[in-house]
């Protein structure tokens, strides 16, 4: 049974997670934290992203959150695997097993993967598509310039023109390994079937017994409003946005 889980990111990412969690199961309690006055984490070092890491959930262990959703691949790549038995009160959720999960059994021969730099120096993904769809051949897209442009307002001309430096050819499947990158959806149809991660992350709790009262907590260690509005305009939601400090 579930009550309550706690979900981190770097920015408006992760916002997109926690909608689809809400839109799946109205009785969560979500608490959400981004890290905006650190976003991007896509070209950080690997000793700052353990720092932000172990800063979120120090936070929810603070809360007494026990169930943890990292709904940040750079993190998932660099930092989680390596930190988490400091943390074996909590139980955390790494998203990227179950985000090439999806792409298991439909044949697919070529996939491409856009994720930032970090995640793509690890070659988590390649290494996790490699499980799923062994016979696939895996491109991995460092595509750095996508998260400013979305956590600077999503401007669409931008947003595309940027996606298309980094979208030259069609592939069987395309996967976003980021969890900024489902706002790009539009500027990739008609190139492949696209993954993200937000199906995959509902369904790591389908079989759960859900017993919250829908209470949504939003912080950013940045700026409330400047948040507030960024989901009104681009996820059509309202929630209230709170500031928080976090020891990184
Ligand atoms: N949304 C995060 C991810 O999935 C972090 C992106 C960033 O801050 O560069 O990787």
């Amino acid at each position: 049974m579930i009550t309550t889980i706690g979900c981190c990111d770097s920015g408006l990412g992760g916002m997109l997670v926690v909608k689809a969690l809400k839109e799946a199961y109205p009785d969560l309690n979500i608490v959400f934290i981004a890290d905006q006055s650190n976003v991007p984490y896509g070209e950080k070092s690997v000793e700052d992203l353990s720092r932000y890491a172990r800063a979120f959930l120090d936070r929810f262990r603070k809360m007494g959150i026990h169930e943890v959703v990292i709904a940040c691949n750079t993190l998932c790549a660099n930092v989680i695997g390596d930190i988490q038995e400091e943390y074996e009160d909590l139980h955390i959720f790494n998203i990227i097993e179950p985000t090439c999960r999806q792409l298991a059994g439909h044949g697919y021969q070529k996939i491409n993967v856009l994720a930032t730099p970090k995640t793509v120096e690890r070659h988590a993904y390649q290494k996790a598509l490699g499980i799923f769809c062994p016979e696939a051949e895996v491109h991995e897209i460092p595509a750095a310039k996508l998260v400013p442009v979305i956590e600077d307002g999503c401007d669409p001309l931008l947003l595309k023109k940027a996606v298309e430096g980094y979208v030259t050819e069609k592939a069987d499947a395309w996967v976003l390994g980021c969890t900024h990158f489902p706002l790009i959806r539009p500027y990739l149809e008609g190139k492949g079937e696209i993954f993200d991660s937000n199906q995959a992350i509902v369904d790591l709790f389908k079989d759960e017994q859900i017993n919250g009262e829908g209470r949504v907590e939003i912080y950013t260690t940045k700026d409330p409003d400047k948040m507030k509005k960024s989901i009104q305009t681009l996820l059509k939601c309202e929630y209230d946005v709170k500031a928080i400090t976090l020891d990184s």
